[in-house]
């Protein structure tokens, strides 16, 4: 298989039967053991709740909600400009383009002029200062889209704008000083003189850097927001997005309004991967600005093109490094600043950066360690959240330096890898003091090195590229730890309300949002498992901050952490009322009524669920409840950037082979093994389609999706699928082994599993080194390959010129 674009038929049969084998779990009901073991709903593989309606066209985005009679359309006239003043808007052209009702600027707005989620430094239309091209300037709302789209399009002639030059990279932003927010710095020493002691102490030292590009999220749903003016100055807002809590608080700060006045809606969206955050605001109140001042329903929904030019996404991060190591490769200090592209405001740059010094230790004790981080403040969009939240940033940054040293000492990256790992019973606190109390890297690597004939292919790839002068093969082994909860401590709170009706249906509210991720399904099972009722008794309907208030985002991968407790306080309530209307129906002891397989065991009595509620109907017994989670024991100093921020953490590993064409810097990823522990897992299914879209999406991270910014005018050059490439099937490993490590969580957790959304997203780092480690192959010994994220053609084919450069100087 010297080509691996030429797979021969039987080949690829023989892969996708090796892929279904390895990857394909059951969607089934409960074994019989399980069924008589009270009917467990929890830990099976059920298919995603809404799947059918997915395939067949019929899950309702907001897009294909019935318009209501009068709908007008709104779209946005962006700034063609990275910086300066706007002196003037003659809107008068904008008014007459045909359809037009009305036009709309920051002057309309009739609260505060302020999107921004944690520092209100992010106007909603411009205020006189120009911050990026593709800033929103005015609105135009007219009656068509298209006519909308026409006139916002005229924006660049009718703008008088005083051009400044931008700052658009992270190194001249930190060159200027210039940051959206003050630098953060995590320390910790154990020996006088903490990290710069440690590395000049130690035998050897390195310096480097790294660049790491950013990501678009590309959710295949836009940003959307459909808003309906409602009696006396209220409005009902259906959004499309993570965070209905926030757009709601957004929304009444723009109109000057109370909160109850906003009533926010999402059933699902068409993906968010944290682009629908905090930035769906900006969309949720100009929709809303529109509407109650025309008293006209106005739907925005932004066009793909623009959708890139406004919003901003994963930051791409610059790093400077200095390790300390000795002749194993054992890190004894550490020194990194990292600087973010934050964009024109703060946004969510903050919690990012936090979360990137907390995971730059990965799985690795470092004893002394000293972190800086600084959010570069540049005239682009702005940055925010995206899977992983920084964390991935983070922890490529150590990975890189485990290279580094591998590459320096001569040895297999995956050997110094492990002399690095937290110890089980010491070495084994993290740079901000938290424990890492149920570390099992070592089995999980283990395992993996294993069942992936790592050393076997090791040899084989050593062997491949002595006798292949073009094709070169590279492999790699990363393990990533993540840690779980909202770094705000308060934001780990989540509500619920179930609803039983008389026929023994249920009805599910709960605060978290579904984005395809599978949230509503686990929740429903929880709640199905609780009552002992089939999984199709359950319904999981909208996210509503009417029926749940003061909901957190569905973000940081807590989503079933926190609302499946919520909907099981509440489950486990009406479980309990309905146990002691039957004892006293029934006779017996309401503690040992038992609730299974759709019937409920009281005092030798076996009646159906749905006729005890009717009963307890009857008996005028409360047949809803709310339920309330909050996770126990976290804690963390912002200042100091100690504490306690994570209830638990998440683990895993892949092993990715790769061959790269020299000549051309192209790649392919042959086969990728991954182990990834999501503790006793709700749902197989669920859970591995999360690993396998992580690890696609990560991969496409640092391999493909590349962001061009103009140099000199600062706009964002690659704005559509036609000059971004996201990762599609074909990009998929031919042979692709994704399986979950056995092990429950060791927190008392939603029956004991871990969350899944985010911590895959990191186990293609493995792709990112086994790309390098193809290049190094083309070197000498100890050759440290300069390759930046994403690794595209370009990107391999300079990192093997300044390869091929450096070995000449030797030879
Ligand atoms: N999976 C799908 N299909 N679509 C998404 O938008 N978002 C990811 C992850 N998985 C996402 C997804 C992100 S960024 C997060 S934080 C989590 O899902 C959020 O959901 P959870 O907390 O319920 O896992
Ligand atoms: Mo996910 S980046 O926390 O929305």
């Amino acid at each position: 298989m010297n080509n691996p674009r030429e797979l021969s038929k039987a080949q690829i049969a023989e892969v996708f039967a090796d892929y279904r084998k390895n990857t394909a779990y059951r969607l089934d009901e409960p074994t019989e053991a399980q069924a008589l073991n009270g009917g467990a709903r929890v830990g099976i593989s059920r298919k995603h709740e809404s799947a059918h309606l997915h395939v067949a066209g019929e899950a309702a985005y907001i897009d294909d909600l019935p318009e209501l009679e009068g709908t007008l359309h709104c779209a946005l006239g962006l700034s063609p400009v990275a910086n300066g003043r706007l002196t003037a808007l003659a809107l008068e052209s904008v008014r007459a383009m045909p359809g037009v009702v009305d036009v709309i600027t920051a002057a309309d707005i009739p609260g505060v002029n302020d999107c921004g989620s944690i520092i209100h430094d992010d106007p909603i239309l411009c205020d006189g200062q120009i911050r990026y091209v593709g800033q929103p300037l005015f609105a135009v709302i007219a009656r068509s889209r298209d006519a909308a789209r026409r006139a916002a399009a005229i924006a660049k002639s009718v703008a008088s704008i005083i051009e400044e030059a931008p700052v658009l990279t992270p190194q001249k932003a930190h060159e200027l000083g210039q940051y959206v927010l003050p630098p953060m710095h995590l320390n910790r020493s154990t020996r006088d003189g903490g990290a710069r002691a440690a590395i000049d102490g130690a035998a050897h030292q390195l310096k480097g850097s790294l660049d790491v590009g950013g990501q678009e999220q590309f959710y295949l749903e836009g940003q959307i927001s459909y808003a309906i003016p409602k009696e006396d100055g209220a409005v009902h807002l259906h959004c499309s997005t993570q965070h209905p809590s926030e757009m709601q608080h957004l929304v009444a700060h723009a109109l000057g309004i109370a909160s109850h006045a906003v009533q926010v809606e999402c059933r699902r969206m068409g993906g968010g991967f944290g682009g629908k955050e905090s930035q769906s605001g900006l969309f949720a109140c100009v929709a809303a600005v529109a509407a109650t001042r025309l008293k006209k329903p106005v739907k925005l929904r932004l066009d793909r093109d623009d959708d890139f030019m406004i919003t901003g996404r994963r930051h791409c991060f610059w790093y400077e490094y200095e390790v300390g190591h000795d002749d194993e490769g054992r890190i004894l200090g550490v020194e990194i600043t990292m600087v973010s592209r934050a964009g024109h405001s703060a946004d969510l740059s903050g919690p990012v950066m936090t979360r990137a010094l907390c995971h730059f230790d990965n799985t690795y004790w470092l004893p002394d360690v000293s972190m800086h981080g600084f959010t570069g403040k540049t005239n682009t969009q702005s940055n925010t959240a995206f899977r992983g939240f920084g964390g991935p940033q983070g922890a490529i940054a150590i990975e890189n330096i485990m290279e580094a040293i591998a590459c320096k000492l001569g040895r297999d990256a995956l050997d110094v890898r492990r002399v690095n790992f937290y110890g089980k019973d010491d070495n084994n606190v993290t740079p901000y003091e938290q424990p890492v109390a149920d570390n099992v890297i070592h089995e999980l690597v283990q395992q993996l090195e294993a069942s992936s004939d790592y050393r076997a292919r090791r040899a084989a790839v050593d062997a491949f590229n002595a006798s292949s002068p073009v094709l070169k093969r590279g492999l790699s082994l990363t393990p990533l730890k993540f840690g779980i909860s909202f770094n705000v401590a308060h934001f780990n709170q989540a509500g619920a309300l179930v609803h039983i009706y008389t026929d023994g249906s249920i009805l599910v509210n709960h605060g978290g949002t579904e984005m395809g991720q599978g949230l509503n399904t686990k929740v429903a099972q929880v709640v199905a498992h609780e009552l002992g009722v089939a999984f199709d008794s359950v319904r999981v309907t909208a996210t509503d901050t009417s029926k749940v208030a003061n909901t957190s985002a569905t973000a940081a991968s807590t989503g079933a952490d926190l609302n499946g407790k919520a909907a099981q306080d509440a489950a486990r309530q009406l479980r309990e009322r309905l146990a002691e209307c039957a004892a006293k129906l029934h006779g017996g002891d309401a503690a040992s009524v038992r609730f299974a397989n759709d019937c409920v065991q009281v005092n030798g009595h076996s009646l159906p669920f749905a006729e005890l509620v009717r009963s307890a109907y009857l008996q005028r017994v409360q047949l809803w409840s709310d339920g309330f989670y909050a996770t126990p024991g976290l804690h963390w100093d912002g200042k100091a950037m100690k504490g306690h921020p994570f209830y638990y953490f998440a683990y895993g590993a892949a092993v990715s082979e790769v061959v790269i064409d020299t000549l051309t810097g192209e790649h392919k990823l042959l086969r990728a093994d991954v182990l990834h522990d999501v503790g006793r897992s709700l749902n197989p299914a669920v859970d591995v389609g999360q690993v396998e879209g992580a690890f696609v999406q990560g991969m496409g991270w640092l391999t493909s999706e590349e962001l061009v910014w103009h140099p000199q005018s600062g706009k964002l050059t690659t704005h559509a699928p036609s000059t971004y490439k996201i990762p599609t099937a074909n990009d998929c490993p031919p042979v692709f082994n994704v399986r979950l490590f056995e092990g429950e969580n060791h927190e008392d957790s939603i029956h004991r599993s871990k969350a899944v959304g985010e911590p895959p997203l990191l186990l293609p780092f493995s792709v990112f080194f086994a790309i390098r480690d193809a290049i190094a192959a083309t070197g000498t010994p100890g050759c440290n390959p300069a390759l930046r994220a994403p690794a595209t053609p370009e990107a391999i084919l300079r990192a093997l010129e300044a390869v091929q450069a450096h070995t000449a100087g030797f030879s």
